[in-house]
């Protein structure tokens, strides 16, 4: 079971339309959430829409994130958001490597880069790592371990424990197939070996865990059982309903 107090990330992705939607989902899910319910819960809707969302929930009851940030503080970037841009909105954590964005050309030197700016700014970086496949050969492994190499390279102790793992196979994302739970400890604890042998043991235990990919309120809890830290929830994410189940799937009994 996971020591660290559960999160709940929901990814909206390129959803929904509006800002009057926006709005109406993050009042319908903070409605169903209790109080002093001991989970963090967070919502990373696009951009136009964050400044609504943070109003919203001026005591953090709600967290909001970005999907994305990028690497450069200031200066001629065309389209680019930063993260003292982000910070100065009240955003608290920030997705960076999701394997849509991986998919688009962002490279691991890239996502460093976006971890370094978001810690600058003393955002949490919500950084997936994931295979696209399994074919058996256990070369998923191998992919993971490069990508949280890669991660941790630049990275002090320190600055690690700071951060979040979103462990989210691609076969899994939007597809339905979630990834086991027997997959998701052993992956679970193959990355908090890597980084005890990278780091040391303390460091390995604080870094938060998470897992994404087709997470939905009849699989959450068994995925919880399997030792993770929470989730970062794309589809389900999007119906008050369905979101506010997987929350109450992480809670303890
Ligand atoms: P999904 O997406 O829950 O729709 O599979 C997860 C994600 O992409 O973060």
């Amino acid at each position: 079971m996971s020591t660290h107090k559960p999160l709940v990330i929901g990814n909206w992705k390129l959803n929904p339309g509006t800002a009057a939607e926006a709005k109406a989902l993050c009042i319908a899910i903070r409605k169903k959430l209790k109080k002093d319910a001991p989970v963090t819960v967070v919502v990373a809707p696009p951009f136009p829409y964050i400044a609504d969302l943070t109003r919203l929930s001026p005591t953090g009851r709600i967290m909001v994130a970005a999907q994305d940030v990028f690497s450069e503080d200031s200066g001629a970037f065309t389209g680019e958001v930063s993260a003292g841009m982000l910070a100065s909105l009240g955003v608290t954590q920030v997705i960076i490597g999701h394997s849509e964005r991986r998919a688009m050309g962002e490279t691991d030197a890239q996502v460093a880069a976006k971890v370094a700016a978001a810690l600058r700014r003393k955002l949490t970086p919500v950084v997936c790592v994931g295979e696209t496949v399994r074919d058996g050969s256990g070369s998923h492994f191998g992919v993971v371990e490069a990508q949280v190499r890669a991660l941790a390279a630049g990275l002090t102790a320190r600055a690690l424990a700071a951060i979040v793992i979103a462990y989210e196979p691609i076969w899994a994302i939007g597809t339905g197939k979630n990834a086991t739970p027997e997959d998701v400890e052993e992956m679970h604890l193959f990355i908090r070996t890597l980084l005890t042998k990278l780091y040391d043991r303390a460091t390995g235990k604080r870094v938060r865990i998470i897992y994404g990919g087709s997470v939905k309120p009849e699989n959450a809890a068994a995925l919880h059982g399997a030792g993770m830290d929470g989730f970062l929830v794309g589809g389900a994410s999007l119906s008050a309903e369905s979101f506010n189940k997987i929350i109450l799937a992480v809670l303890p009994a």
